[in-house]
């Protein structure tokens, strides 16, 4: 072998080797993969392309110049996952903490504006101690270069980032602004200031798993949208989540092959409980509707009185948004009001279409949530699906009272298909309530107002607590059985397919944030 060739492959070696043998093993001791075994996990075999695996950083002061890497802390490079194009970046914590370096930087830049001009996903795993310390103000601007193209991207590319290690300061950032966040459960925590900070500024003493730790963002915050535990049930998550997103706003969600049988599906019928105040579980609904094993649910652990997700139907990806009776009696609120408006809008900007499950008796009153903007962010969740053009279709499988039943996909908002089981109740609010409002004179001046309230109560939930009304208004498609729901939907959404719809000409609307 000439000396050029021999040049070249111990160049590789090197680059291979990271932050070298001692600092890998004690990765591996922290139940961490490297690098660059996660991008090997994660996409297709032999199919990864490395990019810039010789570029190191320009930094001489504090002895840096001494200190140099190939690939100077992350690994970049495209390959596919089930056959399809992917971009990837992968920090690596061994060399530098995975800190952030402006070379680094341009790196992660140089994926991104390919990855924009091709049109497939942009995959980053975030495993770094931030802002490359000796470098100082050329690793802000790298983070803000990568912040800019993050928005610019937004509904163009899907963009989804995995935290598999530290992930602090400014550089939360960027997957802040991406559409997915998976973390990993121990080892992975998020924070705009760490627990040293937070003690010094506040006096709370709180460890980093406590304060930015999968668990802390999957519950409280809602800024992690999955979480797996560990890195191979990360890397495994992440392939499931892109099989049901196209490669980009312009392109069809994927699909897979379905030969159409007896949809009908007797389980359907005997979820809902005869008594309307009776919770039930209304994954068991979406379970019986969609294809087999097929819903992946979303942002499962937060403000779980909806249910957000994915799932296929004849083979076809749709996203799903279902109130959930067994929590809280699935009222909206601000925090499933927000959850929920950013999975539509993330959907609509997908091309992936709509099913809205509806059993809402409202939005949650008192002052907790009139004071943290029920009003702003319920106007989140009616926007988003007002402004949604991708195919859209609700079932009221029980309640759809007041506010809700409009903001939940209504006709009126533009959706495409309504339909209703029979035990639909479609009101302005319940029997009980609006007795006590519209016959309140009359209930008072009876002999006997327990019982008179009884009878105004009865005859009200007889006349509204049903479909039949909002059907004979067309505010209801069809009222169908349980059991037919997923043939009709699979109709519905085929005959949907090619739907064109706008919304008009602007800048760009003005969502409440
Ligand atoms: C340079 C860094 C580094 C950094 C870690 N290292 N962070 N080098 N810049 N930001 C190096 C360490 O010197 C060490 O080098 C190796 O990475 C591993 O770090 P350890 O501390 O030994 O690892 P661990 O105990 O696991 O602790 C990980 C850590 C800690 C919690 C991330 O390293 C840490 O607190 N780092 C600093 C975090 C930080 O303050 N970053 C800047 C935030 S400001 P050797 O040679 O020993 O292997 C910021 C602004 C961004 O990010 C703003 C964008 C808008």
């Amino acid at each position: 072998m000439d000396k050029k060739k021999k040049q070249l492959l111990e160049k590789r070696r090197q680059a291979l080797l990271g932050g070298g043998v001692k600092r890998l093993e004690r990765q591996h001791k922290k139940n961490k993969l490297s690098a660059r075994e996660r991008i090997e996990l994660l996409l297709d075999k032999g199919s990864f392309e490395e990019i810039g695996m010789f570029v190191e950083h320009r930094e001489t002061n504090f002895g840096m110049d001494k200190q140099r890497y190939p690939g100077d802390g992350v690994v970049t490079g495209y390959g596919t996952i089930a056959g399809r194009l992917v971009y990837i970046f992968s920090q690596d914590f061994t060399v530098f903490g995975g800190s952030l370096s402006e070379t680094h930087a341009e790196k992660i830049v140089k994926i991104m504006d390919l990855a924009m001009k091709n049109g497939a996903p942009v995959i980053g795993i975030n495993d770094s101690g931030g802002a490359r310390i000796q470098e100082g103000v050329v690793s802000l601007g790298g983070y803000a270069d990568i912040f800019y193209r993050n928005t610019l991207a937004s509904g163009v590319i899907p963009q989804i980032s995995l935290i598999m290690g530290p992930c602090a300061g400014g550089a939360v950032y960027s997957p802040a602004i991406t559409d997915f966040i998976i973390m990993t459960e121990d080892t992975s925590y998020m924070f705009v200031t760490g627990p040293n900070v937070v003690k010094t500024v506040t006096n709370e003493d709180v460890s980093s798993e406590d304060l930015g730790g999968a668990s802390a963002h999957s519950t409280k915050s809602g800024v992690t949208q999955i979480t797996a535990a560990n890195d191979v049930e990360t890397i495994e998550k992440t392939k499931k989540l892109l099989s049901y997103l196209p490669q980009n706003w312009k392109a069809k969600t994927p699909r897979s092959d379905y030969d159409l049988g007896d949809e009908c599906r007797e389980e359907l019928c005997d979820i809902v409980p005869d008594s309307p105040n009776k919770p039930y579980d209304m994954k068991e609904v979406i379970c019986g509707i969609v294809d087999r094993k097929s819903f992946f649910e979303i942002h499962q652990d937060y403000a779980d009185n909806i249910i957000v997700g994915f799932a296929r139907l004849a083979g076809r990806s749709i996203g799903i948004v279902a109130n959930q009776p067994q929590s809280l009696a699935g009222v909206l609120d601000v925090d499933s009001s927000k959850k929920a408006a950013r999975f539509v809008r993330f959907c609509d900007s997908f091309n992936i279409p709509l099913l809205v499950l509806e059993d809402v008796p409202g939005f949650l009153p008192g002052t907790d949530q009139e004071w943290n903007a029920i009003i702003s962010n319920g106007a989140k969740l009616l926007y988003a699906f007002s402004e949604a053009t991708v195919p859209r279709i609700t079932v009221i499988t029980r309640k759809a009272y007041g506010g809700a039943y409009d903001v939940m996909n209504s006709k009126h908002i533009g959706a495409d298909m309504n339909y209703a089981w029979p035990s639909a109740e479609i009101a302005v609010m319940g029997a009980k309530g609006a007795s006590e409002i519209i016959f309140k004179k009359e209930i008072s001046d009876s002999l006997d107002p327990e019982a008179t309230l009884k009878q105004k109560e009865k005859e009200y939930a007889e006349l509204f607590e049903n479909p039949y009304i909002a059907a004979s208004r067309g505010f209801i498609d069809e009222v169908i059985l349980p059991k037919q729901t997923r043939q009709k939907l699979i109709k519905a959404f085929a005959m949907l397919e090619n739907k064109k719809d706008k919304i008009p000409d602007k800048k760009h609307g003005n969502i409440p944030l």
